[in-house]
């Protein structure tokens, strides 16, 4: 099937060739106006300006007129906790007053707090909750997304968590990558053996993970009180022996050395980074590891910023993802994510757009498909409402200026 969209103010990051955007790079976004985008069978075929087009060539069912409206590629949003099995709020009002993310941790609270109701939930039902979040975010314009297991914490509920991943997988219009989050907590019966925890991941889960390919990546939470960088090189070395690339819960609550364990494990992305100094900020800087900014959850948790400005100045490739789950962002707009990443971290709103696409598409190696307005990829794409500049996006936070969403050619 043909499809013609005509009349597009703003084509928005069009692209001949793939590239991962690093530096003064992320800031260029190419920008057609007065275009056109031709579509066949899902996929985008050719795009151009407007006067260049044969229009005679379709009939009235094939077009679709933009208005004079933008068109962007959809949101990539490369690391999100979608599944779980209950919200915490009742931590949230802890956390007003005044109790910290780690004081929630040590009283039980937090991960292990979702393990508990993870593990008494049926993977139907998880499924059932899930879905209705990912067709909420995909409402919000995110046409691809990586999602993680990891409030499991046993074989049993690890596995059920990423069968729910696959399930999502093979239902939905959108490409999914699953990510193994074994190690994003130590349970209760492991505190005091480590060992034991490190050894179930390595010798029960990720064989079955393997056999059934439930994962595409791994990750650990790299952390004071949760994984040391040792814990962490032993844990992924086994997940790449099984072709599982590492991307890292990196830096969030201290200068942890997780960013260069990372780079030296050559992980896909080291994510959060609210802690760097001027060693991680080098190190990654000057990598092929993607530095993927969560800044709702700093937002939410009430911590510093990861340093955007600095990572870019220094030619880092930044991405930004929403961090979706439970604890520390509960929400998946990404929107609201350009906009905090422009309003706190000084991004311009062409990095966003950059960093929140492409570099989000390459974050799950999924740059072949989506990510930007490129002849073969997805036709997944966000149709805005009327909006005077692209800066305009960011600037209007908290607005929904999305009129309509396009997965594979069809609106949703
Ligand atoms: O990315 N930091 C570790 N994991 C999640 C939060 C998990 C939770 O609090 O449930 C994060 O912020
Ligand atoms: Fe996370």
């Amino acid at each position: 099937m043909v499809q013609c969209i005509i009349n597009i103010r703003q084509l928005v990051n069009v692209r001949t060739e793939n590239i991962l955007l690093r530096g003064k790079a992320l800031q260029e976004l190419h920008v057609l106006n007065n275009a056109y985008l031709l579509i066949e069978d899902g996929l985008i075929k050719e795009y151009g300006l407007m006067k260049n087009l044969s229009i005679n060539n379709f009939n009235e069912q094939q077009i679709i007129d933009a208005k004079h409206t933008t068109v962007l590629p959809c949101w990539c949003d490369s690391h999100t906790h979608l599944v779980f099995a209950a919200t915490r709020e009742e931590e949230f009002i802890d956390k007003i007053k005044g109790l910290s993310y780690a004081d929630i941790a040590a009283k039980g609270g937090g991960i292990l707090n979702s393990a508990a109701k993870l593990n008494a939930a049926t993977e139907e039902d998880l499924y059932i909750a899930a879905l209705k979040r990912l067709n909420e975010v995909m409402g919000f314009g995110t046409g691809a997304i990586e999602i993680k297991s990891g409030y499991g914490l046993t074989v049993d509920a690890e596995l059920k968590m990423l069968r729910v991943i696959k399930a999502l997988k093979n239902n939905s219009p959108i490409p999914i990558k699953a990510t193994f989050l074994g190690a994003h907590t130590y349970p209760t019966q492991f505190k005091n053996n480590h060992q034991a925890y490190i050894n179930a991941i390595k010798n029960e889960m990720l064989p079955i993970i393997a056999k059934e390919n439930l994962a595409d990546f791994i990750d650990v939470f790299c952390e004071e009180n949760f994984f040391s960088v040792d814990e962490t090189i032993s844990i992924c070395n086994a997940g790449k022996e099984l072709g599982l690339k590492p991307k890292i819960h990196a830096n969030q609550l201290s200068i942890s050395g997780a960013v260069e364990a990372g780079v030296k494990l050559g992980a896909v992305s080291v994510d959060h980074l609210e802690m760097m100094d001027d060693k991680a900020i080098n190190t990654l800087s000057t990598s092929n590891t993607i530095a993927t900014l969560l800044p709702t959850a700093a937002f939410f948790l009430r911590m510093n910023y990861p340093p955007a400005r600095e990572l870019i100045n220094k030619n880092a490739a930044v991405a930004l993802a929403s961090d979706y789950n439970p604890g520390s962002s509960p929400s998946g707009n990404m929107n609201f994510v350009n906009a905090i990443s422009c309003i706190q971290m000084k991004m311009l709103p062409e990095e966003v757009i950059n960093a929140s696409t492409i570099n989000g598409a390459y974050a799950m190696e999924l740059e072949k498909q989506v990510g930007s307005v490129t002849v073969g990829k997805n036709a997944n794409l966000i149709f805005t409402k009327q909006i005077p500049s692209l800066a305009y996006l960011p600037y209007s936070f908290g607005n929904n200026l999305i009129d309509k969403v396009m997965i594979n050619g069809k609106f949703i």
